[in-house]
């Protein structure tokens, strides 16, 4: 039996992060993992290898659409799918050998199985119990499927199966319109896939500020992805190869049927606590499976914490590694804080949507005076230099002091611009602070600058 200060299980992004942090402070850490990798979710069946193919399937785009307008000439490359999924492959191993390299650099670990807690302070791990005299729960979540569909991860697949397809189907149908349908949907209508997303609500991306949904959806269907919108899919029939996906019509109730090669499931993440045995120590869970935690990540159980996708809030990675960091603080003695107003959400598709902060839904059912701030990518110099001018900057900031309140970008290189506003909000800045500040030219980020000067006296390019 080995005894630890901290042991943390589950080694995706909140659960490694959470252990380098806990070392680097000078606890004595172990993390628990099952797989046979490190890196959970994310860097295996996740984030890490959906980016690898978007980054793939965009070039061929590029390479389609675009080379000849640019003189360059030639055949568009073919598609060898084995070798995009080995390039996938390729890109999870060097991000999960990675992390094995900063476990033992932080000589922390790896206690290789499933763990479960059978008392406080205590988790066993293949046989074996190991003490601990605080447990992190980072076990993160999994897909959760609909009533009347079976998933085979061959025909019926979640993310997981659309990650290793053995082939590029010819029809697809996607449930749900949200994150990772939109991502995985456009990873295939680029291979020449036929994608049909099919969505229960009637706008995609719930939560999104409406205004970037609409002009998003317009877009994808630009890009060849059919929506049927406010249908509720009732059951999936799999014959030998095929599938046929049955919904109804929210507005008049009517029922009809599409037929695929492939369905994928994406209809939300639940979280994942299977055989941690929490239901015999008494562990408080909310209604839709989360762990209850109080505002420093402690659930009702001494010594036991929990933080990412098995707590309520936004399902992202970097949510999940903010609480790491935080809870290994509070585990050393600090003071762990996470700035729930301040995450950004990023969508990486092209072109790539990103949020933080309120929406302006938001902000009228609060009932607070705001003003708007607005720039299109048709007036940003290097974005109409890459073909990229689709889209545009959203900046809401409030109407009497300025301050910044959120932001919502759907054009070139969203994901990465969001974070200028991140650390603006962060600082409690206001618009014309943005706007006062000098911006490269040319960059993509000059188009932020603009919606900034347009919560002001006006945008210079519009
Ligand atoms: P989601 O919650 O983003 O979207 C699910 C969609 O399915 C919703 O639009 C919902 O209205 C729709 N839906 C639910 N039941 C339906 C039905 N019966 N028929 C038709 N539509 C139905 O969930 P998703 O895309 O599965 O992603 C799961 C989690 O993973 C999310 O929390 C997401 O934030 C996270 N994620 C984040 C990524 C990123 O940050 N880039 C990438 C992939 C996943």
């Amino acid at each position: 039996m080995a005894s630890y200060d901290v042991i943390i299980i589950g080694s995706g992004p909140g659960g490694y992060v959470c252990a380098i942090r806990c070392a680097q402070l000078g606890l004595k850490t172990a993390c628990v993992e099952g797989r046979e990798t490190l890196g959970g979710t994310c860097l295996n069946i996740g984030c890490i290898p959906s980016k690898a193919l978007l980054h793939a399937t965009h070039q061929l785009h590029e390479a389609e659409h675009n080379f000849a307008k640019m003189g360059l000439k030639g055949k568009s490359p073919s598609v060898d799918w084995k070798q995009m999924l080995a390039y996938k492959d390729d890109v999870i191993g060097q991000n999960t050998k990675g992390i094995e390299f900063l476990f033992k650099k932080n000589k922390i670990d790896w206690l290789k199985g499933w763990g479960t807690i059978p008392e406080p302070g205590k988790v066993e791990v293949a046989g074996e119990v190991h003490e601990a005299g605080n447990i992190v729960i980072a076990t993160g979540s999994e897909p959760s499927s609909l009533p009347g569909v079976e998933i085979d991860e061959k025909i019926v697949v979640t993310s997981t199966g659309a990650l290793e397809l053995p082939k590029v189907p010819k029809k697809m149908v996607v449930i749900g319109g949200g994150v990772i349908g939109l991502e995985m949907g456009s990873v295939y209508a680029r291979l020449g896939t036929e994608v049909t997303v099919i969505e229960f609500l009637d706008a995609i991306t719930p939560g999104m500020d409406a205004e970037v949904a609409k002009t998003f959806q317009k877009i994808l269907k630009k890009q060849g992805i059919n929506f049927i919108m406010g249908a509720a899919v009732q059951s999936v029939e799999t014959l030998k190869t095929k599938a046929k996906v049955n919904y109804k019509l929210r507005k008049d109730d009517s029922e009809d049927q599409v037929d695929a090669d492939v369905v994928l499931v994406a209809t939300g993440r639940k979280p994942y606590t299977d055989g941690l045995g929490l239901d015999a120590l008494g562990v408080g869970i909310a209604k839709r499976g989360q762990i209850e935690v109080d505002d420093h990540w402690a659930t009702n159980v001494k010594g036991l914490y929990a933080i990412g996708d098995a707590i309520t809030g936004p399902m992202l990675a970097h949510k999940a590694e903010d609480e790491g960091m935080a809870v290994a603080e509070v585990l050393a003695g600090k003071n762990g804080h996470v700035n729930y107003g301040v995450i950004p959400g990023v969508i990486y598709t092209a072109p790539e949507v990103a949020a933080v902060g309120k929406t302006e839904e938001e902000l009228k059912q609060e009932g607070r005076a705001y003003k708007v701030g607005k720039f299109s990518f048709m007036g940003n110099g290097r974005a109409k230099a890459v073909f990229q001018g689709d889209g545009f900057v959203k900046l809401l900031a409030d109407k009497e002091t300025d301050r910044l309140l959120g932001a919502h970008i759907i054009g070139p290189m969203a994901g990465d611009l969001i974070h200028e506003i991140c650390v603006a909000m962060e600082f409690g800045a206001s618009a014309e602070d943005v706007a006062l500040t000098c911006h490269a030219h040319p960059t993509f980020s000059e188009a932020v600058r603009e919606a900034a000067l347009a919560c002001g006296d006006g945008a210079i390019h519009a």
